[in-house]
């Protein structure tokens, strides 16, 4: 699974002189994120960048991808044309496994039902030089902190708790596919500059407080949006004390407030995680470069001249919280939780305590959980909610099970899911979830929306340590406050839990027999990525067609978009997620959810061809079968959402030639110019008004396509007449060249094919 000491060692080399350059330029003390974001840009920077407002270029030092997103993320890059990935980067099966008996035979289920999607995964990964973490092998994000993250670097990876790296001292952030196959294939990777919120962290947690409960405090002040567009950089000497899975545990969650990412500056708990999972010769070059791998004394010293926001929370005072239901940051301490509950109604008894996940499922979780799983004999308890613990990788799982940890969960009645993502994902095949019955869970993970465990909408989730979690289940109940609060035993004699004890790290050492990982190939240029033509799941990409060096005319209305149009509205996922991997089949959802503005209607667009009214995109297969060209107009902030690269493929795959919109989320924007499509804007807004169901449309000017220049659209109504609207752009030259080859990947195909 080797880390590749090479690369930390050329990242290290140049940090130092990186960081005083930026200094330099900016002429203040730095915190630690801005070191980490200046040591990574792909060209050194002339002047300061303006956090929240610039768009910076990258070069990131790995890439991670978890297999769900990963499907289309390879498939593009296989239109590289390169013959290995440009960054060291890993592939984990994690997100395919459904839990539903326990980890042995829901692991061969997984392993027959998503059989195909392995393969391909595993042969792409070996002919392109990309580590293969197999099915059972554990969550990406535990895996990468296991193995990959390290101090000062910079990593990107295609799933949102990317974020949870920081606790080993990365900037590491969640992104599309399409983002990842760049930097796979040597680009760079553009960010905004992002702006700072610290978190400074006194005194020291005790008793029953856990570093989960720092993070589901801090999404209680910043709530879901708090943090969007930030990075939060946690410092002060409640920050030193914890260990480096607490850390991680806190960053993974910063996805929850919306945060770009989180992170720690170095200190002695990643090296001495580091230590523990083998790569002690990581900790030296650290250790070597540790002043430069925090802040400036400055700037922790004075944060609120460094940071655009301040929080501070006292560890000494922190009480457990869990957060939920439904959101995770609706906080409450669990003193205020019998308050809570019964003024909103929440059903109290405990079905299911669930621990471990990416979030929460360090061996120091796990030991601390197992401390109040071996109170229930001792003190002649009995558990009276159902209780499940996911293992966050091969090595956690094996290591707890060499300790006795499993043994001692096995006797509370404890199921053990695979090292996967199970229930946090909704790969949860929960018995009786069909119901729909209301009912209360408890758990370690990090998101408790609606649905997402179980499919059940009336299973109200809260998320807290697995220490509390553990004691939920034990008691049974949500009100159950384990600091105050006494059970009655078997014996009919009231007792109360010692509070959780555990170690940061095994005494032992960690331990594993397989952990699940497969190298590729030295060399892999013989090896044969197979997909079956006829599979209903992948398929693989055929390179988008250049521009015609023509103005484009006689484009068809596909559809004009009333109100709010999100990646979702164009590309659902839900069932559609099965057909990730295949383009054509995934583009049978293209805008199924758009409002047609003509009849208020969604999936139901008229065929100009037939006069016919029918679903969107078979109305586009029959232009695309015509060999007519059509135009998508949409709103504003058209593409709103996530960064999934199918809202931008989907169109151009059928044959779409232009989105024309009052205004576009920027990420959507990107996606499809990198896809070969035109994307422009009404010049004026209300032109928007004059696009008629049965118009057809010219593009004029693209012959003299450039920067900042409007192009011409001539609409040609039903009627006979015509008018002419003008249409702006905001390709840059690199841009207007994707255009012209039909995509940015046939640009770099061009290149590595010399
Ligand atoms: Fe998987 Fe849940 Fe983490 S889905 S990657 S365990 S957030």
């Amino acid at each position: 699974m080797a880390f590749d000491i090479d690369l930390i060692k050329k990242t290290y080399a140049e940090f130092e002189q990186k960081v005083n350059a930026a200094r330099q330029l900016l002429g203040r003390p730095l915190t630690y994120a801005e070191k980490v974001l200046y040591a990574h840009l792909t060209t050194p920077a002339t002047r300061p960048f303006e956090r929240g407002v610039d768009y910076v270029d990258f070069a990131p030092d790995r890439v991670a991808m978890q297999d769900a997103t990963a499907q289309m993320a390879l498939l593009q890059f296989m239109q590289a044309g390169r013959d290995k990935v440009a960054v060291p980067s890993t592939v984990h099966c994690d997100h395919l496994i459904m839990a539903q008996t326990g980890a042995e035979e829901d692991l061969k289920r997984a392993n027959a039902e998503s059989k195909e999607v392995y393969d391909f995964l595993a042969s792409v990964s070996n002919k392109y030089g990309i580590g293969f973490w197999k099915p059972g092998a554990g969550i990406i994000h535990q895996v990468v902190l296991e193995n990959y993250a390290f101090p000062g670097g910079m990593m990107i990876g295609t799933d949102s708790h990317t974020v949870n790296a920081g606790g080993l001292g990365m900037i590491a952030i969640g992104v599309g596919g399409a983002d990842a196959c760049d930097v796979m294939a040597g680009l760079p990777w553009e960010l905004k500059m992002p702006k700072l919120i610290g978190v400074k962290l006194t005194g020291k947690l005790n008793g029953w407080a856990a570093p989960k409960d720092i993070i589901l405090k801090v999404a209680g002040i910043l709530t879901v949006k708090g943090g969007t567009g930030c990075i939060i950089e946690y410092f002060g000497e409640g920050a030193q004390s914890l260990s480096c899975t607490g850390k991680g545990t806190i960053c993974n969650m910063g996805a929850e407030v919306g945060a770009t990412t989180s992170t720690f500056a170095y200190d002695e708990s990643m090296s001495r995680y580091l230590r523990a999972t083998n790569r002690a010769d990581v900790a030296d070059l650290a250790d070597a470069l540790a002043e430069h791998l925090t802040a400036d004394p400055e700037v922790y010293a004075n944060p609120e001249k460094y940071f655009d926001q301040l929080i501070e929370i006292n560890l000494d005072e922190l009480e457990p919280h869990l957060n939920g239901p439904f959101t995770p940051d609706l906080a409450t301490p669990i003193s205020k939780m019998k308050e809570a509950a019964a003024a909103n109604g929440w059903p109290t008894k405990v079905e299911v305590g669930l621990i471990g996940s990416c979030t929460n499922s360090s061996y120091e979780d796990i030991s601390r959980a197992v401390s109040l799983a071996k109170q229930v004999s001792e003190k002649n308890l009995k558990t009276k909610a159902e209780f499940t613990i996911t293992p966050g990788s091969e090595q956690v799982r094996y290591t707890i099970e060499r300790d006795g940890f499993l043994e001692t969960f096995d006797k509370i009645g404890a199921t053990v899911f695979a090292n996967a993502c199970g229930p946090c994902i909704g790969m949860w095949n929960r018995v009786g979830a069909e119901k729909k019955e209301k009912n209360t869970i408890v758990h370690s993970f990090n998101r408790n929306f609606a649905k997402r465990a179980d499919g059940n909408p009336n299973t109200y989730a809260f998320v807290a340590s697995p220490e509390i979690v553990t004691a939920l289940a034990i008691a049974g109940d949500l009100t159950f406050n384990p600091m105050t609060d006494t059970l009655v035993n078997e014996d009919g004699v009231e007792v109360k839990l010692d509070p959780p004890t555990g170690d940061e790290l095994p005494v032992k050492g960690f331990a594993v027999d397989d952990p699940g990982y497969q190298a590729p190939a030295a060399d892999g240029s013989s090896v044969q990525v197979i997909v079956d033509p006829n599979s209903q799941r992948l398929q693989l990409l055929e390179p988008f067609p250049a521009w015609e060096g023509t103005d484009l005319k006689g484009l068809k209305l596909l559809i004009k978009v009333k109100g709010k149009c999100t990646t979702d509205h164009i590309s659902m996922a839900g069932p559609w997620l099965k057909y990730r991997g295949h383009l054509d089949n995934i583009s049978n959802n293209l805008l199924i959810g758009a409002v047609n503005y003509f009849n208020d209607k969604t999936d139901n667009v008229k065929n100009q061809l037939t006069g016919e009214y029918g679903p969107v995109p078979a109305t586009q297969r029959a232009y695309k079968a015509a060999g007519i060209g059509s135009i998508v107009v949409g709103d504003e902030n058209y593409g709103e959402g996530s960064s999934r690269e199918h809202a931008a493929m989907e169109p151009r795959h059928l044959g779409v030639r232009a989105v024309l919109v009052k205004s576009f989320a920027r990420i959507h924007e990107t996606n499809l110019k990198k896809q070969g499509m035109l994307a422009l804007t009404f010049a004026n807004k209300d032109d928007y008004e004059k696009i008629q169901e049965d118009d057809t449309i010219d593009i004029i000017g693209l012959t003299e396509f450039a920067p900042g220049k409007p192009l011409t659209l001539v609409l040609h109504h039903a009627d006979g007449t015509s008018e002419e609207i003008l249409a702006n752009h905001s390709y840059n030259a690199q841009q207007i060249e994707w255009f012209k080859a039909g995509g940015a990947l046939n640009i770099i195909r061009k290149q590595f094919a010399g």
